[in-house]
């Protein structure tokens, strides 16, 4: 018999796709990974069995996901954009690793997945399977039978698949980095996000008055530390993100470019990515040599494009997190993060490895810096442009 193993995240397009590749003739060993979604795993489980699975496991990579994927994206700052965390796209290529890895432990004849043809996790997951299994079929029986949501919740129906209270109008993505929302009300760039489409940030009118502050420690780039407390990066991730979520902080929503050549309008909710960035450029701000600051940004946004558009197993993601990595030797040190409603901002930093020097940047006594320095280099640094602006002047 055929063996294919399948992404399976426990909802209505996966759960279809197991009874379908069984009618294919497949037996199907569907895999969970535990990304750090807030999701009942035992019902999943459950779900996947009465689809039609010959095997249904769970595997938790919570601690690999964190520390392969995000301290890299945190390093690098990682937004797409501009302005997204790649909540999905950082996990889907980390997902792939784990289903391949059953798929050689079963001998399987192909892997599946069961994305739609519109979105980027589609590309995400093929490209991928191609790096690391090649010699793999890959099946995409959403996408490739043409089975649209209302013909996905017919054939639930009909095959016995209990899909109640796993089908909302949004479509929903989340990991430990974070949640995605689009689809439904939302596909009205014009329309204002309803509230029942967020679950990590409170709404407005929930949100504490005073403000919290909270000390986020960093090591070479990657975070350690709350208050003082050394705090495992998932634990790290997970305290601030309720802490953010609480003052409603870490709401995105945006119109995005997808990989697939559509613009789409999507919600995020990442109060911890976006704080843990935050603070992580402040330390660089401080940290940094002037030129080596002023140049990363453009690798950060080569590596979100790269990660965005399902190329986490290239050579070019490798090379640049080389890059990146030889930037953060001297990015230790601490933040003081200010939470207010909507709103985080940076109090304060510190680290033993600034370049800030208070006896060149003071206006005070104790001032190092030689001003008459500045003179000639000014006249030097304009020179250029005042022999221009004479040659104009002659010329009319
Ligand atoms: N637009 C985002 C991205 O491409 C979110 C995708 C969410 N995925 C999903 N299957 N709902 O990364």
């Amino acid at each position: 018999m055929k063996r294919a193993v399948l992404a399976y995240s426990g909802g209505l397009d996966t759960s279809v796709a197991i009874h379908w590749l069984r009618d294919q003739g497949y037996e199907v060993h569907a895999v969970a990974v535990d990304v750090g979604q807030k999701e009942d795993f035992a019902r999943i489980v459950e779900r996947g069995f009465v689809a039609g699975a010959a095997d249904v496991r769970v595997v938790d990579v919570v601690d690999r996901f964190a520390g392969d994927y995000l301290t890299r994206a945190i390093k690098a700052n990682g937004l797409y954009e501009g302005k997204y965390p790649m909540v999905s796209g950082l996990a889907r290529p980390c997902i792939v690793e784990e289903v391949v890895r059953v798929a050689r432990e079963v001998g399987a004849d192909a892997v599946a997945h069961g994305c739609t043809g519109k979105g980027n996790d589609q590309v995400r997951f093929e490209v991928s399977f191609g790096v690391l299994a090649p010699d793999l079929r890959v099946l995409a029986p959403i996408r490739d039978d043409d089975i649209p949501r209302e013909k996905a919740l017919a054939l639930a129906e009909e095959w016995g698949i209990p899909v109640a209270g796993v089908v909302s109008h949004y479509s929903i993505d989340e990991n430990l980095w974070g949640r995605t929302a689009e689809c439904g009300p939302l596909e009205d760039p014009w329309v204002a996000p309803p509230e029942d489409a967020f679950d990590r940030t409170a709404a407005p009118a929930d949100r504490p008055s005073v403000p919290a502050e909270v000390v986020v420690a960093f090591e070479r780039g990657v975070p350690v530390s709350l208050d003082g407390a050394r705090t495992p990066l998932p634990a790290l991730i997970r305290a601030l993100d309720a802490l953010g979520g609480s003052y409603g902080f870490g709401r995105v929503d945006m119109i995005e470019n997808r990989r697939v050549g559509i613009k789409s309008r999507e919600l995020y909710e990442v109060p911890a990515a976006l704080a843990l960035i935050t603070a992580h450029r402040a330390l660089e701000d401080t940290t940094l040599e002037r030129d080596l600051a002023h140049f990363k940004p453009g690798i950060e946004q080569r590596w979100a494009d790269l990660v965005y558009d399902g190329q986490w197993f290239s050579p070019l993601r490798l090379a640049l997190d080389a890059f990146v990595d030889a930037t953060q030797v001297d990015v230790t040190g601490e933040v003081r993060l200010r939470f207010e409603p909507g709103a985080c901002t940076v109090a304060g930093r510190r680290s033993e490895r600034s370049l800030y020097d208070l006896s060149l940047a003071t206006y005070g006594g104790d001032d190092a810096f030689d001003q008459a320095d500045a003179q000639g280099f000014i006249r030097l640094w304009g020179l250029p442009l005042k022999v221009w602006s004479e040659k104009q002047g002659r010329l009319g």
